[in-house]
């Protein structure tokens, strides 16, 4: 039986745009067909011209309000792919005139701007729909059909850090370091990656969070004003979560470790071990793509997910309302930070 084509329109044509989002978008509608970008807005007129010639039947606009008035009609749902400042304007107009969103992460700037948008999406009947990729990496696969598995016993705590030797650069032709000026990101790295860092989180604990601590520092406080190194200490009804997240380490590396009560996973790039308490160890590598962060790969599978959500009516299921709990463990952890990192209750 054939599916129905979701027609689509992207907002922002910068490198997760360009090397992710429209790469997979290109891909599946050539080989599943199930999906077609008709129309991409960009304040850049440089990536106007470069989103034209990837998609040289779509129509371009320079900003998301014509092309929201011009298209909606003609649409199933709207990708947001820009900086995070303008991620709940753009969603919020686009579930206004009766479209699916799929958003980049973090879902929004600011706790009330998450919770307005979950309340939209529920009262338009459209899917508001995050971009947690990092839950479709073959690797984090892998990890979730052994925690199910029980091998490892009930998970009581997790180590997440992710290192890099700088901060991730947008395209040179808007404002590469945008990530580093506060009012464009709204935060540094823990900003960047904390919503990957903590959806695992909530995952691998199987609860959600009650309470946090962090630390926050930045190196170069004379030109950016965000944090290049972000720590926290997350409190979980059934267990601790740990997070170092860091633009100065001296590489590129991504080491997550998840405690059970009768095992440890240890997960370092590519490579997985699985330790039990009955003195076994199993050893695995896996194309975890992780050095490529366009991470064009694991698109495919969020987006059958953000397909499956607009099939069955979920609205602002439990993807949306973790992205809403992300931005607010962000915002605690930086209120934290401030101060003197005391520790802070995530309320309802
Ligand atoms: N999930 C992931 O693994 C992952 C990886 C990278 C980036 N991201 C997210 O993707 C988003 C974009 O990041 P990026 O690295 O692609 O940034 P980028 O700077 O490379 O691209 C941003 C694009 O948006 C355009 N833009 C800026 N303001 C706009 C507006 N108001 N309307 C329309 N277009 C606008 C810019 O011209 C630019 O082309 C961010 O939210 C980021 O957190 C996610």
């Amino acid at each position: 039986m054939s599916r129905t084509k979701l027609r689509g329109a992207v907002v922002g044509y910068g490198f997760i745009s360009s090397a992710g989002h429209i790469p997979a978008y290109l891909k599946r509608s050539q080989e599943v067909g199930d999906v077609e970008i008709v129309a991409l807005a960009d304040v850049s007129p440089e990536r106007r011209k470069l989103a034209q010639q990837t998609l040289p039947g779509a129509r371009i606009y320079g900003d998301y309000e014509a092309l929201v008035r011009a298209e909606a009609s003609n649409l199933d749902f709207l990708d947001i792919a820009t900086p995070p400042l303008y991620h709940a304007a753009i969603a919020d107009a686009a579930l206004s005139a009766g479209l699916h969103v799929l958003c980049e992460k973090p879902l929004t700037f600011t706790v009330e701007e998450a919770r307005l948008l979950l309340n939209h999406a529920k009262s338009t009947e459209r899917v508001l729909y995050p971009c947690h990729n990092y839950k479709h990496a073959p690797m984090i696969k892998k990890i979730r059909e052994i925690v199910r598995s029980g091998r490892i016993g009930k998970v009581r705590s997790v180590t997440l850090n992710t290192y890099r030797d700088t901060h991730a650069k947008g395209v040179a032709e808007w404002n590469s370091d945008w990530r580093r000026y506060r009012r464009y990101s709204g935060g540094g790295i823990g900003v960047d990656h904390g919503s990957h860092s903590f959806y695992l989180a909530f995952e691998w604990l199987g609860s959600y969070p009650t309470a946090v601590t962090a630390k926050v520092s930045n190196l170069q406080p004379g030109r950016y004003d965000t944090e290049d190194d972000f720590a926290a200490i997350v409190t979980f009804p059934t267990g601790l979560a740990h997070l170092h997240l860091t633009w100065t380490a001296g590489t590129r590396r991504l080491v997550y470790t998840l405690h059970g009560e009768a095992g440890v996973i240890t997960m370092h790039d590519d490579h997985l071990a699985i330790e039990t308490a009955d003195g076994a160890v199993e050893r695995l590598t896996m194309p975890l793509h992780f050095a490529d962060s366009s991470h064009a790969s694991w698109f495919n599978s969020l987006f059958d997910d953000f397909r499956e959500a607009i099939e069955c009516g979920d609205f602002a299921g439990k993807e949306a309302e973790q992205a809403v709990l992300c931005v607010q463990v962000i915002d605690t952890a930086y209120r934290s930070a401030r101060e003197e990192s005391r520790e802070l209750p995530i309320t309802d």
